[in-house]
């Protein structure tokens, strides 16, 4: 069994042709959705969603897809548990795993999500530290292949903050899975050397290239997509000021649209995005800085290129083949994944 009681706590946990059956198998599980089609595969299991940080997308995705599942889905937010406070990752871990099926974690410390998933005995899944959003490339990557059909040759082009989780994982998937990840980003704010160099190994035996630079409009260049995240990510203590600063001319808007030199270059963000002042927190920055949005302008983010919203939507469908291929005892031959 490939992926039977695994858990998925970064990208490396998989190599490119299970990473790729989860995109594929993610892409059918919406299709059986759209038409309607049960699929309960973990019917009468019980799922614990862990969330140290807010989120929209990820608790929403794993919350429907448990219940599309069959499977109910317990949320125990930072303030509802003893963890970390009263009692210990390990403790807290053997606890949740004598009751739970499965276990989503979302929080800080990338060590915490491992130390769950070594203690519980039952599959961990991330949903997002510090270090990595795992769940977040296979919806992301399942995107660009709706797009485009395949994800042969294709190049992504990262632009704002390149050592955040999200521009970590982009760097690794990427160079797992054969496609071209760019990253500009100030020198301060480029991948850290360990990632990229983790990146590199796995590039050297894809093909994929890895390029960093600070240099905005060569990054983009012949980009399929381009990726934009937050300029400040969840738990960050620094100067927003300075950070700001720094990260404007790495703004995605209708210029830098132009410089890919494609006509079909599709916009892909997380979420949540600084693209208006219709947030309180947008508002604040905007009117401090004198500019009407942060990372991408409002008429990218909401121009016919813009996937974000099919990205967002296929959260779902990704959490879902996730948990379903390590949790559902599902028939997958070993051939399937034997190495070429
Ligand atoms: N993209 C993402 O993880 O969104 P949430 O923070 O809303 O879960
Ligand atoms: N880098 C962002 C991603 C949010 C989904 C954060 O960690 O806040």
């Amino acid at each position: 069994m490939h992926f039977q009681e695994k858990s998925f706590l970064k990208e490396i946990d998989f190599n490119a042709s299970e990473l790729t059956y989860l995109i594929d198998f993610a892409i059918h599980l919406k299709a059986l959705k759209q038409q309607h089609i049960p699929h309960p595969y973990l019917a009468g299991k019980n799922i614990a969603l862990l969330f140290e940080k807010t989120s929209t997308r990820t608790r929403s995705a794993f919350t429907v897809a448990a219940s599309d599942l069959g499977a109910h889905p317990e949320f125990l937010g930072k303030e509802d548990i003893q963890l970390g406070k009263k009692e210990s990752v390990s403790d807290t871990a053997k606890v949740l795993g004598s009751m739970f099926d499965g276990i989503e974690f979302r929080g800080f410390d990338q060590q915490v999500v491992e130390r769950l998933a070594a203690d519980s005995n039952v599959p961990v899944w991330n949903g997002l530290t510090d270090s990595w959003h795992p769940t977040q490339m296979i919806a992301d990557f399942m995107t660009l292949k709706e797009q485009f059909g395949t994800l042969a040759d294709k190049t992504i082009a990262y632009v704002g903050d390149g050592r955040n989780n999200v521009a970590n994982s982009l760097l690794v998937t990427g160079a797992i899975l054969g496609v071209s990840i760019h990253i500009a980003a100030p020198a301060s704010l480029q991948p850290e050397k360990w990632v990229r160099k983790l990146a590199e190994q796995y590039a050297n035996e894809s093909g994929a290239t890895i390029f960093i630079t600070d240099q905005v409009e060569e990054a983009v260049k012949g980009a399929d997509a381009l990726y934009t995240d937050v300029w400040v990510s969840m738990g960050e203590e620094i100067d927003v000021t300075e950070r700001i600063n720094v990260l404007l001319p790495y703004q995605i808007n209708a210029s830098l649209m132009k410089k890919t030199g494609k006509a079909d270059t599709i916009i892909l963000h997380c979420l949540p995005a600084f693209h208006d002042q219709q947030t309180v927190m947008g508002k604040q920055l905007a009117e401090q800085f004198q500019v009407p949005a942060l990372e991408i302008t409002d008429d990218v983010f909401k121009s016919e290129r813009s996937k974000v919203f099919e990205q967002a939507g296929n959260r779902m469908h990704a959490i879902k083949a996730i948990m379903a291929a390590t949790l559902g005892n599902l028939f997958i031959p070993t051939s399937f994944f034997e190495q070429k």
